[in-house]
């Protein structure tokens, strides 16, 4: 005893006197306060049907001034509505368990870690005893009112999968991500200043960032969409020292070849470029594409060649577009067929 003191020389004080509860002291009080937990349970499902109603009739671009400042309608009150459901179910939980639940205060003894079977069957006798205390035997409202709440929020998360967007069929892939704004006679134009790239004027080593000149034609989100899809790059080399394949014979002018700026990996934009081994390198994680040799890979994680545009010159000696990319820009998805990408021993 004397070591424990010198030890720990401040007593232990043990457990508090227990303070009564209102709610057990005062049946009255006790009542009120079921009657509350269920009411703001009660809330919960109109809540999550509001929600619902809001994400289906509330317009996607209506908007609201508050405070002098502009909201947009939609996410504020998809935000409250479905919020507030769920902190009402916190609120109530944490009411209940406050003024409801058993009070009682208990001093657990240490005991060695694996219990006897003795022990087991004590805990089993106390769950019972802690289950009755909840009060959900006579009260069955409130667990009714929690399981209905809780479930009932399935519905709102499960409206949310519709903003994953359309079903990705072959017609709407056609029309969308396996298509760019490049068509026959687009010009090839400056990315930075908009001017057509002239084939007399790009030298042997030059790589140029260029884009489609019918992206001016576009705004906002259309246009940051197809700029995503169309980004250019144009490079210069010399034709005896790259390989061109037959297929690809008339998709070059002198050695000016156009590729997708777009990493076939994870799609950062591309234009780290060794004059000297034609090698393009991505700056994310290192792929290497050999722009003399049809974009093949020789390194790193990407698994697909860099897309190539079939290009020409028009009267003027401009550069210009012979179609849109023969397959997909940009990184793989679910449902590509990667069977006409280009691949090593293609001809
Ligand atoms: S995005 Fe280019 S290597 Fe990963």
């Amino acid at each position: 005893m004397k070591q424990d003191l010198e030890r720990y020389p401040v007593p232990d004080p043990g457990v508090p006197h227990e303070v009564e509860r209102f709610t057990d002291v005062d049946e009255a009080a006790g009542r009120r306060a079921y009657a509350q937990v269920v009411g703001l349970l009660a809330l919960v499902p109109v809540l999550a049907i509001a929600f619902v109603v809001v994400y289906f009739a509330v317009p996607i671009d209506a908007q609201f001034v508050l405070f002098g400042a502009l909201f947009k309608a939609h996410p504020v009150l998809l935000g409250l509505t479905g919020g507030l459901a769920v902190l009402l179910v916190g609120v109530a939980a944490i009411h209940w368990a406050r003024t409801i639940m058993g009070d009682e205060e208990v001093v657990e003894e240490r005991h060695p870690a694996g219990s006897a079977p003795e022990a087991r069957a004590a805990a089993a006798e106390a769950w019972k005893v802690g289950v009755a205390q909840t009060g959900l035997g006579r009260r069955k409202l409130i667990g009714s009112g929690i399981a209905g709440g809780l479930g009932i929020l399935v519905v709102p998360a499960l409206v949310l999968f519709a903003d994953l967007g359309p079903w990705p069929t072959a017609a709407l892939r056609k029309e969308t991500v396996e298509k760019t704004i490049w068509a026959e006679g687009v010009r090839i134009v400056n990315d930075v200043n908009f001017k057509p790239l002239r084939a007399a004027d790009l030298e042997v080593g030059q790589l140029v960032n260029a884009q489609p000149i019918n992206l001016q034609e576009l705004e906002g989100v259309a246009l940051q969409q197809a700029k995503a899809k169309a980004s250019l790059i144009v490079v210069r080399m010399d034709p005896a020292s790259i390989r061109v394949p037959e297929s690809r014979q008339d998709w070059h002018v002198n050695g000016i070849l156009a590729y997708s700026k777009i990493c076939t990996h994870v799609g950062c934009p591309i234009s780290l470029w060794e004059q000297q081994t034609h090698h393009l390198l991505c700056p994310c994680h290192q792929s290497t594409f050999d722009l003399g040799n049809s974009g093949l890979v020789v390194f790193g994680p990407a698994a697909r060649s860099l897309p190539q545009l079939p290009i020409t010159t028009d009267a003027e000696g401009f550069l210009i577009a012979r179609s849109d990319f023969t397959v997909p820009v940009g990184p793989s998805f679910f449902e590509r067929d990667s069977s006409r990408d280009f691949k090593e021993g293609d001809r």
